[in-house]
């Protein structure tokens, strides 16, 4: 199988890589680069569990081919902390107990990041809307709203 040669930058390190025009972003980050914060659930565009930021847009990895992030920005939730500091969302989630099994966390942090990042004042009903697409079986979503509205305050 030819391979193809993809360079992008993911945090603050830059990566070239020869990938399988079919090679998904979420197996990438995951298999070859060991960032495995983005999560493997449903693999199809579903749930929202692998989501990571890349040009500014929240976009589920697994759904994503790798060649076609040729030149892009990505950020994971590995990216997040700076200074040894965590990110204010990350810092909420735990305050605000919106984390439970954990395993909807950082896609639901990148979905978040992502809001925050183009406004910085969201109201609750555009959280509520934005972090919707993004699937919790446990928490029953409050937690998580109420962790992104403190969020918002501090950045
Ligand atoms: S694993 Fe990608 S959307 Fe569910
Ligand atoms: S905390 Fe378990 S799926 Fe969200």
């Amino acid at each position: 199988m030819k391979t193809m040669k993809v360079t992008f930058q993911v945090n603050s390190d830059k990566v070239t890589l020869q990938v399988k025009p079919y090679e998904t972003l979420l197996e990438t980050l995951r298999e070859r680069l060991a960032l495995t914060g983005a999560k493997e659930a449903c693999g199809m565009g579903s749930c929202g569990a692998c989501t990571v930021v890349v040009d500014g847009i929240p976009m589920r990895s697994c759904l994503v081919l790798t060649p076609e992030v040729n030149g892009a920005v990505i950020t994971t939730v590995e990216g997040l902390k700076q200074d040894d500091r965590l990110h204010p969302l990350q810092e909420a989630f735990m305050e605000k107990g919106a984390v439970q099994c954990g395993f909807c966390t950082s896609g639901m942090i990148m979905t978040a990041k992502a809001l925050l990042d183009r406004n910085k004042k969201p109201t609750k009903k555009e959280i509520i809307t934005t972090i919707s697409s993004n699937i919790c079986r446990c928490t029953g979503y409050k937690k998580i709203v109420e962790a992104v509205e403190a969020a918002a305050k501090r950045t």
